[in-house]
């Protein structure tokens, strides 16, 4: 860690440029504590629906977990109405996130299509009149992430940072995709350097960055303070410590795994936190040859035991082989 911040999200330092994206099924107390340990700068948690936030506590309030010395930490939420997403966040207030975020990004039809998400994004007076209200009553600093806009003919990202900056947030993460583009085409860079040209609060890119080469051009391409990191980070935490998943061995993955499972099984329980674990372990083996039918066992056995055995067998035959080999 340096000791100089990277940047600052208003009074909140952050050391470093890399940050995992939050991301619904993933960025969970395990994952977000492994790749803080690779290096993320700063860690979201998976969105939660203010909705969720106005009653009693209930299972979706378990994303907003997080370690004690997980700092800085973001809460993120969503929703369609000013009203309800500050009721909501003066309530997890109290659960002392450094920084609350909220979500004008989600492009899923559940999600915009009432409003929330991106579908904030096509009424500019409930995001002024939101992050009014939520900088004006909170005291952790309030940002937003954002999209370039609903499609390619309302791409009024820019419109729409002025507004949050107009309305004192602290920070603006932009994906670089309409709502349209959904998680298809390229990620268009050349905006993230018009928003960091427009705005003075810190910005952080996001869109196509896969490899720790597209974190150094995403940076140079925009200027912009920090990279955040989604798919490509998934099986790949070795991206915070700007690491080529092409130069690791089979046995420091084998490692990564046998760590994550271990957060896992601390946090889920056994063996919820094995189940919970594959969805990340083939992206762990995702471009390794020969390794189908163990991956099938590992993918179903339930007893982590046996779980280790197979890695071990795998590792046993192909530790310090170089995955690019
Ligand atoms: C499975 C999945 C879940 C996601 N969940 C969220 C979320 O909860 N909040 C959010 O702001 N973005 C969410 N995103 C979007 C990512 O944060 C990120 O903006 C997007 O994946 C683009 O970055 P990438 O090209 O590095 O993947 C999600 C993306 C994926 C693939």
């Amino acid at each position: 860690m340096t000791t100089e911040p990277t940047f600052w999200v208003r009074d909140v330092p952050v050391y470093g440029d890399v940050i995992l994206s939050p991301m619904a099924g993933f960025s969970d107390v395990p994952y977000r504590a492994l790749c803080r340990a690779f290096g993320s700068a700063m860690n979201y948690t998976e969105f939660v629906p203010v909705d969720a936030l106005q009653g009693k506590r209930n299972p979706l309030w378990d994303r907003l977990n997080k370690k004690p010395d997980e700092k800085p930490v973001v809460f993120q939420i969503f929703g369609n109405d000013a009203q309800m997403i500050l009721r909501g966040a003066q309530r997890i207030e109290a659960l002392e996130p450094d920084i609350i975020d909220v979500n004008m990004g989600c492009s899923t039809r559940k999600v915009s299509g009432r409003g929330a998400g991106v579908g904030m994004m096509l009424q500019p007076d409930l995001v002024a009149k939101t992050f009014h209200l939520l900088t004006k009553h909170l005291s952790v600093p309030v940002t937003g992430k954002i999209r370039l806009g609903w499609d390619d003919d309302q791409r009024n990202f820019l419109e729409i940072a002025r507004i949050l900056e107009g309305n004192g947030a602290s920070l603006i993460a932009l994906h670089a995709r309409t709502k349209e583009q959904k998680y298809n085409f390229a990620a268009d860079w050349d905006a993230i350097a018009q928003l960091k040209q427009t705005v003075s609060v810190p910005v952080v890119g996001n869109g196509d960055v896969r490899t720790p080469a597209d974190i150094d051009a995403l940076k140079a391409h925009t200027g912009c303070d920090a990279v955040m990191v989604g798919r490509a980070a998934v099986g790949n935490p070795w991206i915070f410590a700007r690491k080529d998943r092409s130069e690791l061995t089979f046995s420091e993955i084998a490692a990564t795994i046998r760590r994550h499972l271990r957060e896992m099984l601390a946090y889920y329980g056994n063996p919820y936190g094995l189940v919970l674990l594959r969805k990340h372990l083939r992206r762990y083996f995702s471009g390794m040859v020969g390794v189908k039918p163990v991956l099938q066992k590992m993918l179903v056995t339930e007893d982590a035991a046996e779980f280790e055995r197979l890695l071990q067998a795998l590792e046993q035959e192909r530790g310090d082989r170089i995955m690019a080999a």
